[in-house]
């Protein structure tokens, strides 16, 4: 008899033939581009990952959800997974209307039968799921900041998975590992959640639990959406499989899941659970701070241990529905305390990643050498990785000609292409439809993030001066480029009066004239940056010395090397 693990477990898609009647008919609906975040929520609703869900959750349920974490069925659910649209996309959907789901190259997925439409009340949604509208926590932020203001919700009716090019072969469907530990005669398979690379300590700790609870190993890595800065899937999945040999034989299989987390801690424990129950799992192991955001200060945001959620154990054994499909969370905890007396020795994340950026040692105590490998292939040193230094400050603060003398310097010392992106040189090349408003100065710089952050990305250094006088938009750009590399802000901080005693453009004049209408620092604001990496005076000095401390600066972060 087939364990109940094992048994198929229904997914949203329609049969080929169907699937092509449904997409010539849904070319004439109205569609929805899904974002990345949507693309793989619709995957694990589509292939029976995220059963007992039938599609986006209805406004009843995600009340549920949020206020008692179960579906109006009765069905354990802690996760609001809900398919948030713009405004002006709503008010064109009725309830009772089919919509396509897109993705981002415009292939039709799916199509949601719309049941519902509601506007949420999203700093409630924060409260109730992540325990605080903080906009620190990066899913708080990103249900504000990035998701729709309206939410729809209704059954979804799968035409096509969405398509991935990398690692094809380590990506299997809730049905597929169900087929597969079906084979292997696998009953008992503990599942290892993780979105970081594993090193020596995740290895013996997995295997210690696979081994206590008499069961075999999946190792099953988020590649989907994990917490903004972590290690990149690509290299992760290289690190994966360098571990994978050291389990014994046969006993550890690997693959992977396009989930995007929510780092919403206990809740999400439970969601993973949940998950990886319907991939036919039937322990998982709960970590320190499972799924958290992990705030700067290093403190955790939930405070919460992975045995407080052996709760989970007890909840589930009274809840009809989890009894019928069990699961059991093992905790991860290896004693912080030593007994024998002995020094424990740690090497946290945040050192990690020093030594990796320093290129220091690794010791091959707390990670296999062939991890470290493919760490450092994507985190060179410092000295060899992409930055930007970006000027602001006034027109005729100094910014371009400061600039200029870094570039040749930076050129004489070599090793890395630089690329300058000045103010009116961009305006020319890059924008050159684009005005004074705040709108479309924001449209400007954010066009400069966006080729510093790829130059960054690639190893090479971008050094932009625009005016940029929001501190907002150079915020946005400071989290663009230091996805991929050090930003170094340099406030060009000469004050109005000589800028306009210079006035070398002669615009001072007309804008004082009126005769130049929103000009920064006359008729427009400049925010000064409260915190740059570096502030230049430039009233009395020359432009060499100011370029000149740039370069010290980028020094003393261990960018270059001055002889
Ligand atoms: S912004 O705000 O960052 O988008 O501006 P930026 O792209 O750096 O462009 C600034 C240059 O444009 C000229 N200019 C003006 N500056 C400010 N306000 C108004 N209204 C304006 N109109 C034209 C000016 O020469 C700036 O050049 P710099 O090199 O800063 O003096």
């Amino acid at each position: 008899m087939t364990l109940p693990n094992l048994a198929p477990i229904p997914e949203l898609y329609v049969s080929a033939e169907s699937a092509q009647k449904l997409k010539a008919e849904a070319g004439n609906m109205l569609s929805w581009d899904l974002t990345p975040r949507q693309i793989c929520d619709l995957e694990l609703l589509m292939n029976g990952g995220f059963h007992p869900l039938k599609g986006f959750l209805t406004q009843a349920d995600y009340e549920g959800v949020l206020d008692n974490m179960h579906l109006t069925s009765g069905a354990l659910w802690p996760m609001p997974i809900n398919l948030d649209v713009s405004q002006d996309f709503a008010d064109k959907i009725e309830p009772g209307q089919d919509i396509a789901l897109r993705d981002q190259e415009g292939v039709i997925l799916a199509i949601l039968s719309v049941t519902d439409k509601w506007t949420p009340n999203k700093s409630l949604e924060a409260e109730k799921v992540f325990g605080a509208d903080d906009l620190a926590h990066p899913s708080v932020n990103y249900l504000h900041n990035v998701a729709g203001p309206v939410y729809l919700g209704g059954p979804v009716t799968g035409i096509q998975p969405p398509t991935h090019y990398d690692f094809r072969g380590r990506r299997d469907t809730p049905n597929e590992l169900r087929a597969y530990f079906r084979k292997l005669g696998w009953r008992r398979i503990v599942a290892f959640q993780t979105r970081n690379p594993l090193h020596r300590a995740h290895q013996e700790l997995t295997f210690r639990a696979a081994r206590e609870a008499q069961a075999n190993l999946l190792i099953h890595p988020v590649v989907g959406m994990t917490k903004p800065g972590d290690v990149d899937h690509f290299t992760r999945v290289r690190c994966y499989e360098a571990v994978l040999d050291k389990y014994p034989a046969a006993t550890t299989h690997l693959s992977l899941l396009n989930l995007a987390m929510r780092m919403g801690g206990p809740r999400e424990a439970v969601w993973h659970g949940i998950i990886r129950r319907n991939h036919g799992l039937t322990h998982m192991i709960v970590g320190r701070d499972h799924a958290g955001p992990g705030y700067d200060d290093g403190q955790d945001f939930y405070r919460l241990d992975g045995a407080d959620l052996m709760g989970c154990n007890d909840a589930a054994a009274t809840n009809k529905w989890a009894r019928k499909y069990p699961l059991r969370f093992l905790t991860d905890k290896p004693s912080r305390r030593d007994r024998g007396g002995r020094t424990v020795l740690n090497i946290s994340g945040t050192e990690l990643r020093r030594r990796l950026r320093e290129g220091l040692e690794i010791p091959e105590w707390f990670s296999f050498p062939e991890v470290v490998e493919q760490l450092r292939r994507t985190s060179p040193p410092r000295g060899k990785q992409g930055f930007t230094v970006f000027f602001t400050g006034l027109s005729g603060s100094g910014k371009s000609t400061i600039a200029n003398a870094l570039m040749v310097k930076l050129m004489e010392l070599g090793g890395r292409p630089v690329t300058l992106l000045d103010g009116d040189v961009v305006r020319k090349h890059l924008s050159s439809e684009l005005g004074f408003s705040k709108e479309h100065r924001d449209i400007n710089i954010k066009r400069i993030g966006y080729v510093a952050s790829e130059i960054t990305k690639n190893g090479g250094i971008a050094i932009c001066a625009p005016i940029a006088p929001y501190t907002a938009t150079r915020r946005a750009v400071r989290e663009m480029v230091e996805a991929g590399g050090a930003f170094i802000e340099v406030h060009v901080a000469t004050s109005l009066e000589e800028c306009e005693r210079r006035d070398r453009k002669g615009l001072y004049k007309l804008a004082r004239e009126g005769k130049i209408k929103e000009f920064t620092g006359i008729s427009d604001p400049y925010e000064e940056p409260a915190n740059p990496e570096l502030r230049i005076q430039t009233e009395g000095y020359d432009v060499d010395h100011a370029a000149h401390q740039v370069l010290l600066k980028l020094e003393q972060m261990g960018l270059i090397g001055l002889q």
